[in-house]
This record gives C-alpha cells, sequence and structure tokens, in this order.
C-alpha cells in the first residue's frame, strides 16, 4: 500500500509549510520587535534539498507547498525554488505569505515561476499604524505590492492581519470597505502567544470572535468549510467582492481541522507550530537515493502528532517567534 500521511486523529496531511529562511528585514512587533538577529551564519536549505523535501513529501500526498519565511523572497534563489517545487508531479498549489517589500517588483516573475498563491501581511491599512507595527514607513509600497500581485494574475490575492486590540481593531469597517469591489481575501489572524512575546499577547490580544458576531449581524455568511480550508472560517457577503477569513488558535476544536506538517530552514519537522523541537530530515535530503528512508521517516514521526496545541492552557513550547517555523 501507498504510504499516506494521516495521524492516529484521521487527520490528513496534504499541506506542507516549508520555511526557507529565518530572516526578515521587517520589525513586526509581535514577531521580532528587535529585529532579524543573526547568531551565526545558518546554512538554509538549498535548492536541490527542497526539491529532494518536496519530492518525497508528495509521493506521501501532498499537493500543496506554501513558501515561508522568516521573509522568503529574501532568499536570491527565491523565483528558482518556487520554479522546481512547482515543477515536481503531484504538486497543485505553490503559496507562498510575504511581507510585500518587494513584491511590486516581483509579483510578476514570481506568478510566471510558477506560484499560484500569494498571502501578503498588511495589518493596518492607516500608514502611521502600519510603520507602528512593524518598524517599516513603506505602506503604499506594499499597498502597490498588492495591487501587482492582483495584475499579475494572482486570485485572489489574500492579506494576512494579525489582530491587535486598541492598534488595528478599531479601523475594521476600513479593511472591509477596502474589499467591496476587489476580489481580496482578507484574513484576521489571533494573535499568538509565543516564547518571546508574553507581555505582548497580554496586552493586545483579542478573539476574533466580536468580528465574527459583527459579521453575521451584518449580513456575512460563514462559508462551508472546504476539506483543503485548514482552520480558516471564511465568510462571504453579496454586496463584496472580497471575502473575509477568520483564525482563531484560541477557539475550541481549532485543531480539528489541521491538515498542514512544516519543516523549518534548517530541514526540521515541525508536527505543530507549538510545543516541540522538530524532527532532523537533513541528513536524508542531500541525495534522492534516501528518499524511501526519508518517507519512512515522516511517517514515523507523524505518528507522534498529539491531538492540539493546547494553546489555551497557556502552552506554547519551544517556538521563540513565528519567523522561526514560518508561521
Ligand atoms: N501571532 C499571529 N500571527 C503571527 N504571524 C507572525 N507572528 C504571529 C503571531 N505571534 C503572522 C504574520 C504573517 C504570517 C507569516 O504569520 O503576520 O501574516
Ligand atoms: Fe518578518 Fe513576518 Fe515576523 Fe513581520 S511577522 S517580522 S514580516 S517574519
Amino acid at each position: 500500500m501507498q504510504q499516506q500521511l494521516v495521524d492516529n486523529f484521521n487527520r490528513k496531511f496534504e499541506y506542507l509549510r516549508l520555511s526557507i529562511t529565518d530572516e526578515c528585514n521587517f520589525k513586526c512587533n509581535y514577531c521580532l520587535p528587535d529585529g532579524y538577529q543573526r547568531t551565526h551564519k545558518k546554512q538554509f536549505l538549498s535548492e536541490n534539498e527542497i526539491k529532494n523535501l518536496v519530492s518525497a513529501f508528495t509521493e506521501l500526498g501532498t499537493k500543496k507547498v506554501r513558501i515561508t519565511g522568516g521573509e522568503p523572497s529574501l532568499r536570491k534563489d527565491f523565483a528558482a525554488i518556487i520554479s522546481s517545487i512547482s515543477r515536481i508531479p503531484g504538486i497543485a498549489k505553490v503559496a507562498t505569505t510575504t511581507n510585500g517589500f518587494s513584491l511590486e517588483k516581483n509579483a510578476q516573475d514570481w506568478f510566471d515561476a510558477g506560484l499560484n498563491g500569494i498571502n501578503i501581511s498588511v495589518d493596518s491599512l492607516d500608514p502611521k499604524t502600519f510603520h507602528l507595527i512593524t518598524g517599516k514607513n513603506i505602506f503604499q509600497k506594499v499597498m502597490d505590492g498588492v495591487s501587482a500581485a492582483s495584475a499579475a494574475g494572482f486570485q485572489p490575492v489574500k492579506i494576512n492581519s494579525v489582530l491587535m486590540k486598541g492598534l488595528n481593531d478599531t479601523n475594521l469597517d476600513l479593511f472591509i470597505q477596502w474589499i467591496k469591489k476587489q476580489p481580496i481575501q482578507l484574513r484576521f489572524i489571533e494573535l499568538m502567544q509565543t516564547e518571546d512575546n508574553g507581555k505582548f499577547f497580554n496586552k493586545y490580544h483579542i478573539s476574533g470572535q466580536a468580528i465574527k458576531d459583527k459579521l453575521l449581524k451584518s449580513g456575512w455568511i460563514q462559508k462551508k468549510p472546504l476539506s483543503h480550508d485548514g482552520p480558516a472560517q471564511v465568510f462571504t457577503h453579496r454586496d463584496y467582492q472580497g471575502e473575509v477569513g477568520l483564525i482563531m488558535p484560541y477557539s475550541k476544536n481549532f485543531c480539528d481541522s489541521c491538515n498542514r506538517l512544516r519543516v523549518s530552514s534548517l530541514g526540521r519537522l515541525h508536527l505543530c507550530l507549538f510545543g516541540e523541537e522538530g524532527i532532523d530530515l537533513r541528513d536524508l535530503l542531500t541525495s534522492p537515493a534516501d528518499k524511501e528512508k526519508l518517507k519512512t521517516r515522516i511517517v514515523a514521526a507523524l505518528a507522534d502528532k498529539k491531538i492540539s496545541h493546547y494553546l489555551a492552557l497557556g502552552k506554547m513550547g519551544s517556538t521563540p517567534h513565528l519567523a522561526s517555523i514560518g508561521g
């Protein structure tokens, strides 16, 4: 029988989030408030290692890869990585999550290289607040990147916004207005606690529930989740071309629809964003001859996947910030 990635709770994993660097040029207050600290020169996975890795995953049923960071586009070979992943048989979707700083220049190249999904982080539509949150005074440049992504053919463009009390929950109407005539999926993500951001978390965390209530009251309808959607709850409205997604990791049953595995930029397999150190795969990534061993190691690791992250119990494991593992 062909090996498949199914865990003990009958969840199927067809989605791989692959970090290709943990470096970032932004200083998001919830993630890297002091900026990226280069401690020593790390050897991130090479294009060849990435090819061998994704190839093994596709033989286990993986159909979608999201390339993450840090900021993935800081890698000079980013377009080459997109292209090589998209050519692996069995891969239907190659997506990325970017802070958008070089999107205006590169959106078309990435699309042409085979990228067919893009999430852009825009935490505020107010330029000053955007600067305050990200440490970068380049709101307009990122917005021009969003337009360039639409023009390049990404459909829909997805926007990630981390909800922060008093910082960006106050201009929700502006966000919603923005998608009236644009086929953008806005995704509000509840702030997650990591090892490094405890104080910040306590000050700024708000639940997405208030937004959900507000949406439902004003005519938005929750879509039936598709099996490959993962944990986002998605809402549509007949007067709006865009959609709203809510990602509420602290809500009950959030983990039931988990459909993703993660591999860090140093080649460690993480079964969950939170709580474990990862399983090293790197020794099996250099040569395609190790593919069967690699598949066996991945399948064996999945047997240990827990039912939930237990975040609500205050657990956050060993994730210092999400740049370290790609969010
Ligand atoms: N909580 C929620 N979302 C986060 N991200 C990064 N750190 C956190 C956190 N602590 C999001 C970013 C980006 C994606 C890569 O992950 O905003 O959209
Ligand atoms: Fe960089 Fe993303 Fe972290 Fe912001 S959230 S500092 S853009 S890795």
